[in-house]
């Protein structure tokens, strides 16, 4: 479905990724694992259009997609939850839910209005605060939100940029159940974490990114048994 093929990215001067190569699968939850710095942001942000320093090749189901902009990959099925979430704090949830879908023509506003629903369905607090201020919900509501706004383009494939971001382990993993019920629907997701343990509960692959490069990449169930990752991502 996403291929990335070695692809490296600059900021300014400085080299961030050195020929890196993932795929996703239909349907799989992948995750690109690493600490802070590694470089998982700048390939999220590079794989959505939004760094255009870089060289190599990006695939979206076998058609080259490397020099898309983000708002051009909208229209071919791809969204970004973004780190931080990135919520509009002056509008409300409904609003920002709303925007998710702009790009979606007008003949499309009654599956916009279905997949309204679906979010959610997905995540009933945001209906019970469908009218709420986006800036005055709780840091989880805001991380739901920020996925339920790239869901209301009805992505394919859906990049996740560390949606545990400094939330209580509770509502981590309230939103990691509701990225496993996601997978079960089909969606694609490309999900950056450093939190190993969420997030190899949900993935079935993982990639490990240090200082730029992938170091390590296999089944999550085979990773969890990888002494070195158990050490350096699981706390053992
Ligand atoms: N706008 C920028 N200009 C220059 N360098 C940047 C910029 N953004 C990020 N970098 C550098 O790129 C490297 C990778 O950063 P990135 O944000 O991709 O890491 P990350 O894995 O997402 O980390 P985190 O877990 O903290 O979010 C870092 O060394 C960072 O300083
Ligand atoms: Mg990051």
């Amino acid at each position: 479905m996403l291929k990335v093929q070695n692809v490296s990215v600059w900021r300014d001067t400085a080299q961030i990724l050195f020929d890196i190569d993932l795929h996703v699968d239909k349907g799989e939850i992948v995750c690109l694992l690493g600490p802070n710095g590694a470089g998982k942001s700048t390939m999220m942000n590079a794989i959505i259009g939004r760094l255009s320093q870089k060289t190599g090749t990006i695939l979206l189901e076998e058609k080259p997609i490397t020099h898309l902009r983000a708002d051009q990959l909208v229209r071919h099925g791809m969204a970004l939850s973004p780190e931080g979430r990135q919520v509009f704090a002056p509008l409300s949830v409904y609003e920002n839910l709303t925007l998710g879908a702009y790009a979606r023509p007008r003949s499309e506003r009654h599956a916009v209005k279905k997949d309204l629903e679906w979010v959610f369905e997905l995540f009933p607090k945001l209906k019970e605060r469908e009218q709420q201020q986006a800036g005055t919900l709780s840091g989880g509501e805001q991380q739901m939100l920020a996925i339920g706004r790239a869901l209301m383009s009805h992505p394919r494939v859906l990049l996740l940029d560390e949606p545990s971001l400094g939330l209580a382990p509770k509502i981590v993993s309230e939103i990691f159940d509701t990225l496993q019920q996601l997978g079960q629907q089909g969606i694609t997701i490309l999900l950056a974490e450093q939190n190993a343990r969420m997030a190899f509960k949900v993935a079935q692959r993982a990639y490990i990114l240090s200082e730029g490069k992938i170091i390590t990449t296999g089944r999550t169930e085979d990773l969890v048994q990888d002494p070195s990752v158990q050490q350096a991502y699981l706390g053992v």
